[in-house]
C-alpha cells in the first residue's frame, strides 16, 4: 500500500534544505541510527546543509553509521570518480562519523560475489537501514537498479544501461572512462529499508517522477516499486514535480 509524503520545494536549495532536516531530525530522534547513502548530483546540497549543521552544533555524527547504495567496479577508494571518494569529499571527512562506521561496496575486489554478500551480511548485522536516501536515475533507476532488474534482488553486481552511461559521463573525461558495472544493493534490500527518502530535482525528472509514483508498478521502472513501500518521503523542486 503506497503511503507517500510528498513536500514541494521551491528549487534545488529549498529541496536540499527540507531533505536535510528530515535526515537530521532522523538523526536526532535516534543518534545510533543507519542512515542509507546516495551519490549524484542531487544529494550534494543536502550534504552541504549537514555539514554545516554540524559545524555550528545542531547535529552530531559520532553514533551514526552510513551504508551506501553503490560503488563503480574497477575504481579504486582513491580515484575522484569513485563513489567512496565522493562520499569523503561530500561528506564523510567534513563531520564527526567514524571512518570505521562508514560503508559503501568495495568496487577493486578480486571477488565481487563475495563483496556482494558480505555487504547484505553487513546490512544486517547494523541492523538494518533507518532512512535510505534515493535520487532517481532518468530512466527510473534507483541505486544502479536499472530497468528490467527483478524487484526480489539484493546486492549485486550490475551492468550499467547506456541510458545510465550517458547520464554518467559528465564527471569522466571521456566516455570510454566511465565505468560499465557496479555493484550496487539490490531492490529488495533498498525496500527493506524502515524509511525511504527520495530527492528530485529540475525538469529532466519530472516525466519519470509522474511515472514511478502515479504509473504502473513495473520492474521496467525501478522506483516504482517504492509505491509498495509503507514509508516514503518524496521531497521534489518545482520543476521536478511539475507533471504532478
Ligand atoms: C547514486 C545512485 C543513483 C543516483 C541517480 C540520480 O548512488 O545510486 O541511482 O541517485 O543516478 O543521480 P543524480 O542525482 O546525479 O541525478
Amino acid at each position: 500500500m503506497m503511503s507517500m509524503r510528498l513536500y514541494q520545494a521551491k528549487d534545488y536549495d529549498d529541496m536540499s534544505l527540507k531533505a536535510a532536516n528530515i535526515l537530521s531530525a532522523q538523526v536526532i530522534l535516534k543518534p545510533d541510527c543507519v542512515l542509507g547513502l546516495a551519490t549524484g548530483s542531487t544529494p550534494v546540497g543536502i550534504y552541504k546543509k549537514l555539514i554545516e549543521w554540524y559545524k555550528n552544533g545542531a547535529i552530531d555524527f559520532s553514533g551514526v553509521t552510513t551504508i551506501n547504495l553503490d560503488e563503480y567496479i574497477g575504481l579504486s577508494r582513491d580515484n575522484i570518480n569513485s563513489y567512496q571518494y565522493f562520499m569523503r569529499q561530500n561528506l564523510w571527512d567534513h563531520v564527526n562519523i567514524s571512518p570505521e562506521n562508514t560503508h559503501i561496496p568495495d568496487g577493486t575486489t578480486g571477488d565481487v560475489k563475495g563483496e556482494c554478500l558480505s555487504y547484505e551480511r553487513l546490512i544486517a548485522r547494523i541492523g538494518g537501514i533507518d532512512m535510505q536516501l534515493l535520487g532517481l536515475g532518468q530512466n527510473g533507476h534507483i541505486g544502479f537498479n536499472e530497468p528490467g532488474t527483478a524487484f526480489d534482488k539484493d546486492t549485486h553486481v550490475t551492468k550499467l544501461s547506456d541510458v545510465t552511461i550517458e547520464a554518467n559521463k559528465r564527471f569522466f573525461e571521456r566516455e570510454e572512462d566511465v565505468p560499465r558495472s557496479a555493484i550496487t544493493m539490490g531492490i529488495k534490500s533498498i525496500m527493506q529499508s524502515r524509511r525511504i527518502l527520495v530527492v528530485a530535482s529540475g525538469v529532466q525528472k519530472s516525466e519519470i517522477i509522474n511515472k514511478a509514483f502515479f504509473g504502473p508498478v513495473t520492474p521496467s521502472l525501478p522506483a516504482s516499486v517504492l509505491q509498495l513501500h509503507n514509508d516514503v518521503t518524496l521531497v521534489g523542486d518545482a520543476e521536478a514535480l511539475s507533471l504532478i
